[in-house]
């Protein structure tokens, strides 16, 4: 595994790291004992960093996470990165919240506490939660602040609001045939020393190569309304896979490898973090780095993917 750092902190984070969506209703991961064996094969691949947050599985993913490492005695090898959701942002539910994910995770100190979204539903002032939240730093109940789905400009507004913290990290859509996150927030984040957690980093499968437009299933999972799936667009995403699966040959890899390492060649602030459902995704994940495909190939597959357009007007 290579590793990098965590924006400013110092901390050492796997380049790639592991996402934990896939503990919820909505992957269909809800047997404990195959999250423990992701999270097992996770820690023998070097992977460190674990993404979840308190809305997956209402719970479930943050309790998993907990009752795994506590067994594991894996506390200290894994920085915990979960999320309070944008509607859980009044004041005191910020601290309610925190301490339910504290408890439902089994540890003293979450390491990264993320704003999941901002808040839409409510004015919710964002000096009043990042405020809170900085408070929870000082009294040792979080150690780093990072803020999902943020514009820059939001960014810049709940960076403002932090007297003795800062924001560390920036968590975005970020994949090969979904590149909006390199219009403003990966250049503000490279310049301003962030790291991106980039989610959705194989498009939620789409890019794997296992995944065809005539092989397209009809997902009863969270994929059902997933734009990139639709066949509008999926008939043109596969014309990217398909030179995925090209350079893939060419380095004997995976297009899901290939897919990861592009990521990582395209900017060096990006962490992807990929879910996986069973043991054999998150090894073949961490293959996404430790090599580096030549810049011809970085080149031919950007230049595939530049003028695809996902369309979410779908109806
Ligand atoms: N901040 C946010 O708003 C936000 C939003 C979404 C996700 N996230 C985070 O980002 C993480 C990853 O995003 P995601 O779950 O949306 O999608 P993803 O990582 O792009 O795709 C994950 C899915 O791809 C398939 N897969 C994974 N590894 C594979 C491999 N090596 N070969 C073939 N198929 C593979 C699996 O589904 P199948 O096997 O069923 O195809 C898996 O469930 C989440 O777990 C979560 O932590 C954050």
């Amino acid at each position: 595994m290579e590793y990098t750092f965590l924006g400013n902190t110092g901390e050492k984070i796997s380049r790639i790291s592991l996402g934990a969506w896939q503990f919820s209703e909505s992957w269909g991961v809800t047997e404990y004992e195959i999250a423990k064996k992701v999270i097992i094969e996770a820690a023998n691949q070097g992977i460190n960093l674990i993404d979840t947050a308190e809305v997956y599985g209402r719970g479930m993913s943050e309790q998993f996470i907990g009752k795994a490492l506590r067994e594991l005695n894996l506390r200290e090898h894994f920085l915990i990165a979960t999320k309070i959701p944008g509607d859980f942002l009044a004041e005191h539910d910020v601290y309610k919240a925190v301490e339910k994910s504290i408890s439902r995770l089994q540890v003293k100190t979450i390491d990264l506490m993320q704003v999941h979204w901002p808040p839409c539903w409510h004015n919710f002032p964002t000096c009043e939660y990042m405020r809170a939240l900085e408070k929870l730093v000082h009294l040792g109940r979080i150690r780093y602040l990072g803020l999902s789905n943020f514009p820059p400009i939001l960014v810049e507004e709940a960076r403002s609001c932090l007297s003795t913290e800062d924001v560390v990290s920036l968590q975005i859509r970020y994949n090969v045939v979904e590149r909006d996150a390199e219009k403003e927030l990966i250049p503000y984040a490279e310049r301003e020393g962030l790291t991106v957690l980039a989610w959705s980093p194989l498009a939620k499968g789409a890019v794997t190569g296992k995944y065809t437009p005539e092989n397209l299933p009809k997902f009863e999972d969270v994929r059902g309304g997933e734009a990139v799936f639709h066949p509008e667009n999926f008939k043109n995403v596969y014309k990217v896979v398909e030179v995925l699966i090209d350079v893939a040959k060419k380095y004997g890899r995976e297009p899901s490898q290939v897919a990861l390492n592009w990521l990582i060649m395209s900017s060096p602030n990006v962490v992807p973090i990929p879910g996986a459902k069973n043991e054999e995704q998150v090894k073949s994940n961490a293959g996404g780095a430790g090599w580096r495909m030549s810049i011809e190939d970085w080149l031919r597959i950007k230049e595939a993917s530049d003028n695809l357009k996902i369309t979410r007007v779908l109806w």
